[in-house]
């Protein structure tokens, strides 16, 4: 199975690109996660759409098409999705009778230095997957609250709890994905 992680935030340092690549390593037997980096993709302008999709858009598009399932990584700011990855997602949810979204099976994760775990944010990016029709899985949630104790110096996911909910969002989506594979 092959699975997309989107991280919904682009410093180097970022808990939630850490927590992305814990999940690289703690895939079921089966499962390969690819990272797509969101830095390149411009705010999304219909004018700009209406030339055509800039080329960091068009790879969005292609590699959410490619994958067998997404798993989004997302901070939560101001109780919210941060803006980097409501964008990414307004982006790949055009044109929406025929998105690259419509019909993905999705798990959804994230981490806060908060005691929240973005949960808010998480909430919020369901919602705009009713929209997308994008299947998100529902249970389990991870909710990585303080992540900031979580980490080792090199960004490595020291927390044993916190793996194994990972380990066991990956293998409910391992599950979840193949009910919404596409009819030949
Ligand atoms: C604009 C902004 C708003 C934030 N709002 C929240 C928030 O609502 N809840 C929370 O727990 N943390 C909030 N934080 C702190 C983030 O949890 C923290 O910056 C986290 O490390 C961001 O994720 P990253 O490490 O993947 O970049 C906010 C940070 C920023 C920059």
């Amino acid at each position: 199975m092959k699975v997309l992680g989107i991280a919904g935030s682009l410093r180097v340092g970022s808990l939630n690109r850490s927590l992305l690549r814990a999940a690289q390593e703690l895939t079921p037997p089966g499962m390969e996660i690819t990272v797509f980096d969101l830095a390149p993709i411009p705010l999304y302008n219909a004018d700009v759409e209406a030339k055509g999709d800039p080329e960091p858009v068009t790879a969005l598009k292609a590699a959410i098409r490619q994958a067998d399932a997404l798993l989004f990584v997302t901070p939560e700011y101001n109780f919210g999705v941060p803006g980097v990855l409501k964008n990414a997602v307004d982006w790949a949810s055009r044109p929406p009778r025929d998105s690259a979204l419509k019909g993905k099976p999705a798990a959804i994760m994230g981490a806060t230095l908060g005691t929240g775990g973005t949960g808010r944010a998480q909430m919020q990016l369901r919602q705009a997957f009713v929209f997308t029709q994008t299947h998100a899985l529902v249970s389990p949630e991870v909710l990585v609250a303080r992540a900031q104790d979580k980490f080792d110096a090199s960004g490595r996911l020291t927390d044993e709890p916190t793996r194994k909910s990972v380990g066991k969002l990956l293998e409910a989506l391992a599950d979840w994905a193949p009910r919404f594979k596409p009819k030949a």
